[in-house]
C-alpha cells in the first residue's frame, strides 16, 4: 500500500501513531475498501477499532449511500433482532407500528457491528442469512425482504474462542473474518505513546485555553513502560485529566502516579534516586553516575520486556497448536497473502489474558472464581460497571446480567 495514500487517511480521520502494526493496519484497510467483503476488526478495547469500518466505507463505492454503527453490547438481547431487522406493527407488545430495522435504512451502504461476540445465537442465524443471500425477515413478519448491505464487524474478544464454546456461530464466524484486521495494544506502539500523549494535552489546551503540559524525561520513560490495559482511550483520559488540573506545569513520575493507577513512584527504588541529596565529600561525581545508572537500569527493563514480549508470543504460539487452529487452515483466505492472514488470525488470542504480561496493573481476574472476579472488579472501580466491564474485558450487557445471576451488589 502507498505510503502517502495511508498519511492522507491517517490525517483524514485523525489518527496519530507511525507504529508499523498500525500502519499494516491501516494499509489493509484501504485494500480491502473498495472491494465488497466483511471484514472483522480485531484489538483490545479502547485500541481505536472504530476507525477501521469509517475508513472502509469511506474509500468504498458505497461512501455515498449510509455508515450505521451498531454496538450490539449495548442493546437488550429481547430487542436485538428489531432494532436490526425493524419488526411489523403488532410484532409484539409495544409495536403499535412498524418500524424499519438498520439493515433496511443502511441499505446500499455499510453496516458497523461493534463487539459483535455480544449477539445473541437467534440474531447470528438471522445474520448469516444476510450475509450470504441478502435476505431478512422483519420480526413478526412472513415476507422475505432483500437488502445490499456491507458488514463490518469488531470485537475484543477472542472469536475462535468463542466458537470453540458454542457462543458463536462458526460459520459466521468464517463470513465475517475474510479480512482480518487487527489494531496493535497502545503498548506495543513505542514512541506513539508520546505522540499521542503530546496531541491530546495539545488538543486539550488549544480547546480549553489552557497552558500546556509537559513531561519530564522520567514521566516520559514511565508512559513507555505502562501497560495501558484500556489502550488509547485511557491514555486519552488521564492526559486530558493532568491537561485540566496540572495546567502549566511539568508532569513528573510523582504526578503520574497521582493520575494512573498503579504507577507507584516506589516500583523502581533505584530509579527515584534523585540527585537532591547533598553528596559525600569527595564523590563530585554523583549526579553523572546516577543518570548512568538510571539509564542502565532502564535499558535493562526494556530488555525485559522484550524477553517477556518474547515469551508471551510463545506462549500464544503454544496455545494455538492446543486450540481450534486447524479449522482456520480449511478455510483458505480469499485476498491478500494467505500467510498475512493466518498469522493475522493466529495474533487473534487476546493478549489480556496472557498472565505473564499481567504484570502490576490490573488483578489477574482469569485466575479468579468468575463471582469473585466480577466482585473485585466493581469494587476496584467504586461500582462503576462500565469501568468494572472494560477491565474484565466483557461487555457491560454481560456485565448486567452477571451482576443479577449471582445477586451482586
Ligand atoms: N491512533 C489514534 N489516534 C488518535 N486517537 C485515537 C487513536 N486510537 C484511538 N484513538 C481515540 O481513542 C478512543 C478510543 O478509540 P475507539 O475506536 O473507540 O476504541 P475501540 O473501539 O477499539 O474500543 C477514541 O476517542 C479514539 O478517537
Ligand atoms: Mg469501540
Amino acid at each position: 500500500m502507498d505510503d502517502t495514500r495511508i498519511q492522507q487517511a491517517k490525517a483524514r480521520f485523525g489518527i496519530i501513531g507511525n507504529a508499523p502494526a498500525l500502519i499494516k493496519a491501516v494499509g489493509r484497510a484501504l485494500r480491502v475498501a473498495p472491494i465488497d467483503l466483511s471484514v472483522l476488526v480485531t484489538g483490545e478495547s479502547g485500541s481505536g477499532k472504530e476507525f477501521f469500518p469509517a475508513i472502509i466505507h469511506q474509500y468504498s463505492p458505497r461512501k455515498h449511500a449510509k455508515y450505521i454503527a451498531v454496538n450490539c453490547g449495548a442493546i437488550p438481547e429481547g430487542t436485538i433482532d428489531s432494532e436490526l431487522f425493524g419488526h411489523e406493527k403488532g410484532a409484539f407488545t409495544g409495536a403499535v407500528t412498524s418500524r424499519k430495522g438498520y439493515f433496511e435504512e443502511a441499505n446500499g451502504g455499510t453496516i458497523f457491528l461493534d463487539e459483535v461476540a455480544e449477539l445473541p445465537l437467534t440474531t447470528q442465524a438471522r445474520l448469516l442469512r444476510v450475509l450470504e443471500t441478502g435476505e431478512y425477515i422483519k420480526v413478526g413478519s412472513s415476507e422475505v425482504q432483500k437488502t445490499n448491505i456491507r458488514v463490518v464487524a469488531a470485537t475484543n474478544v477472542n472469536l475462535l474462542r468463542a466458537v470453540a464454546e458454542g457462543r458463536f456461530r462458526e460459520d459466521l464466524y468464517y463470513r465475517l473474518a475474510t479480512v482480518v484486521i487487527d489494531v496493535p495494544p497502545l503498548r506495543d506502539r513505542g514512541n506513539d505513546i508520546l505522540l499521542l500523549s503530546r496531541k491530546f494535552a495539545a488538543d486539550f489546551s488549544e480547546k480549553n485555553h489552557t497552558p500546556l503540559i509537559t513531561f519530564s524525561d522520567e514521566a516520559r520513560e514511565r508512559l513507555l513502560a505502562y501497560r495501558w490495559p484500556g489502550n488509547v482511550r485511557q491514555l486519552k483520559n488521564v492526559i486530558e485529566q493532568m491537561a485540566l488540573f496540572e495546567a502549566g506545569n511539568e508532569i513528573t513520575v510523582e504526578t503520574l502516579a497521582e493520575y494512573l493507577p498503579h504507577v507507584s513512584t516506589t516500583m523502581m527504588p533505584a530509579l527515584r534516586i534523585t540527585p537532591t541529596l547533598p553528596a559525600p565529600q569527595g564523590l563530585a561525581h554523583d549526579t553523572h553516575t546516577y543518570e548512568r545508572e538510571r539509564e542502565m537500569l532502564f535499558s535493562l527493563i526494556f530488555k525485559m520486556r522484550k524477553e517477556i514480549e518474547q515469551l508471551r508470543e510463545d506462549v500464544d504460539r503454544l496455545r494455538d497448536t492446543l486450540s481450534p487452529k486447524s479449522l482456520v487452515k480449511i478455510h483458505p483466505p480469499l485476498i491478500d497473502t494467505p500467510a498475512e492472514i493466518l498469522d493475522a488470525r493466529a495474533e487473534e488470542v487476546s493478549r489480556d489474558d496472557t498472565a505473564v504480561s499481567r504484570s502490576d496493573t490490573t488483578p489477574r481476574y482469569d485466575s479468579l472464581p468468575e463471582k469473585e472476579a466480577i466482585q473485585l472488579a466493581l469494587t476496584r472501580n467504586s461500582g462503576r460497571r462500565k469501568a468494572a466491564a472494560e477491565e474484565l474485558g466483557i461487555s457491560e450487557r454481560t456485565l448486567y446480567r452477571k451482576i443479577k445471576e449471582y445477586a451482586l451488589e
